[in-house]
């Protein structure tokens, strides 16, 4: 490639190793299908090498230390907004995730009461109701395959919680819009009639004036869900988020809110089916909490061993491979110069896999995560599964909640088996999840 070639001339360090692959398609057809991209080329090149994926040539950093060069240190030679592949920014317009700088922050401060402190707390009541109803549901079924299920579940809290809806009819109608939405992210952007991209922009202006709707009849009448927070909610110069703002920003929240739940929660069951000693324990420790009565807010606060099953999930099995990023300001890592105008690409995934952190990086254990072992704690940015840094998952303490709850319900009142002669192996997009779907028997215990 003579473009990069002068570039590499202008400067004293060499481009970082690897190929550009195909002209237009560099490695895209690759990075898409095979699971192990990153890791072959590691073994090959080591922890910083270059590519060329969706149409733009590409370095892949791993491990803490690069983790912390791109979310910390060296943050401000990255641009989000630029690191976000076309079709993300038409489907999911200007939110968060397209937001740099003041304007990031601004909004970041106006989003948080929604997610944290009181707000989180006045939705336990409603995560209980309908995780039991789920529950429920998915025992009268007995046989099921668990990720449609746990995608409605984790959609239908997100929008009672976010926007309010009411459970039935309605969210059922929003999450096949969703879905269509969601397609449109990973498809090629063509514009003609019926094509997934045109499907998926259609579904997204539904979702917007439904949203809208939600938000007039808040202003009438305000409610407990986020909406309302949002509308009311004013920082210390008493600045507010406008309509046109609540709007992007509460579609967002609604992808970014159910998808990678789902993914983890799925692995979760997956995880512990495989595991009986660790699930005998998690048991255990469930079992001692319901003697002391209900599940409450408080009883959240007292299952360490769920909190290290948990981490252990988000380890091995994390929703989100990595992180995106557009490079607007050269930089020298490791000693291999890195252009202005390419994308950087930190890797969550292998990250959790390097073995100067985790010890049998493979094997499922939360034991590496006792107080007395904690692994993670050995180097900065070695657990990134929700990223880090400035941009921080918006929703962490949200789903800790919703996955704390609907695991110590599952715990407590039902056994689920995975069923035979299925496909485990995983799927890394939307979110990571196994092929198979999850086949699964369940069974509510006769004192649950
Ligand atoms: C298991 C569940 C979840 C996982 C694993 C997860 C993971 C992540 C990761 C890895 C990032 C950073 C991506 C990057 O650096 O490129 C992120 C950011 C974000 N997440 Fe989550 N997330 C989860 C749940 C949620 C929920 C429930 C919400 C909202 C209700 C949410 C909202 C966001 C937002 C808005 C950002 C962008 C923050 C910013 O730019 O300031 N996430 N999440």
């Amino acid at each position: 490639m003579f473009f990069f070639a002068g570039l590499e001339k202008e400067n004293t360090h060499p481009l970082p190793p690897g190929s550009f692959g195909l002209p237009l398609i560099g490695e895209t057809i690759d990075f898409l299908r095979d699971r192990n991209f990153s890791q072959r080329r590691e073994q090959k090149y080591g922890n910083i090498f270059k590519t060329n994926i969706l149409g733009r040539p590409t370095v892949v950093m791993t491990g803490p230390e690069a983790n912390r060069f791109i979310l910390d240190t060296h943050f401000d030679h990255f641009s989000w907004h630029d690191g976000w592949p076309k079709n993300f920014k038409e489907l999911l317009g200007k939110s968060l995730f397209l937001q740099e700088g003041e304007e990031h922050q601004r909004n970041r401060r106006l989003l948080m009461p929604a997610f944290h402190g009181q707000a989180l707390r006045s939705y336990f009541a409603i995560m209980v109701d309908t995780i039991n109803r789920y529950l429920v549901k998915w025992s009268q079924m007995k046989y099921l395959t668990l990720l449609p299920e746990m995608k409605q579940m984790t959609f239908e809290l997100a929008s009672i919680l976010l926007l309010g809806s009411k459970p039935g009819t309605k969210t059922t109608l929003l999450s096949q819009k969703f879905s269509k939405l969601t397609a449109g992210l990973f498809s090629l952007p063509i514009r003609l009639p019926f094509t997934t991209y045109t499907l998926a922009l259609k579904a997204r202006d539904f979702l917007l004036n439904y949203i809208e709707e939600e938000i007039r009849e808040r202003e009438k009448n305000p409610a407990q869900d986020a909406l309302s927070l949002l509308i009311k909610t004013k920082d210390k110069e008493g600045d507010s988020l406008s309509l046109e703002e609540i709007k992007v920003q509460a579609l967002l929240m609604l992808f970014a809110g159910h998808e990678t739940t789902t993914s983890m929660l799925t692995s979760l069951c997956m995880a512990l089916a495989q595991n009986p000693d660790i699930l005998a324990q998690t048991k255990a420790e469930q079992e001692k909490l319901k003697q002391q009565g209900k599940l409450s807010n408080e009883q959240l606060k007292q299952i360490p061993y769920l909190e290290q099953v948990l981490k252990e999930v988000e380890r091995l099995y994390p929703p989100i491979g990595g992180g995106f990023r557009g490079v607007v300001k050269p930089f020298t890592y490791n000693g291999y110069y890195v252009p202005q105008g390419w994308q950087a690409l930190y890797r969550i995934e292998r990250t959790h896999q390097d073995q100067r952190v985790y010890t049998n990086p493979l094997k499922f254990d939360p034991e590496r995560f006792h107080p007395k072992r904690a692994e993670d704690k050995k180097m900065d940015y070695s657990l990134v599964g929700f990223g880090g840094g400035s941009r921080f998952c918006l929703g962490y303490a949200f789903a800790q909640m919703e996955m704390k709850i609907f695991a110590s319900l599952l715990l407590r009142n039902y056994q689920w088996k995975l069923e035979p002669n299925q496909d485990l192996s995983l799927d890394a997009l939307p979110s990571l999840h196994p092929r198979s779907g999850l086949k699964i028997l369940m069974i509510k215990n006769s004192d649950g």
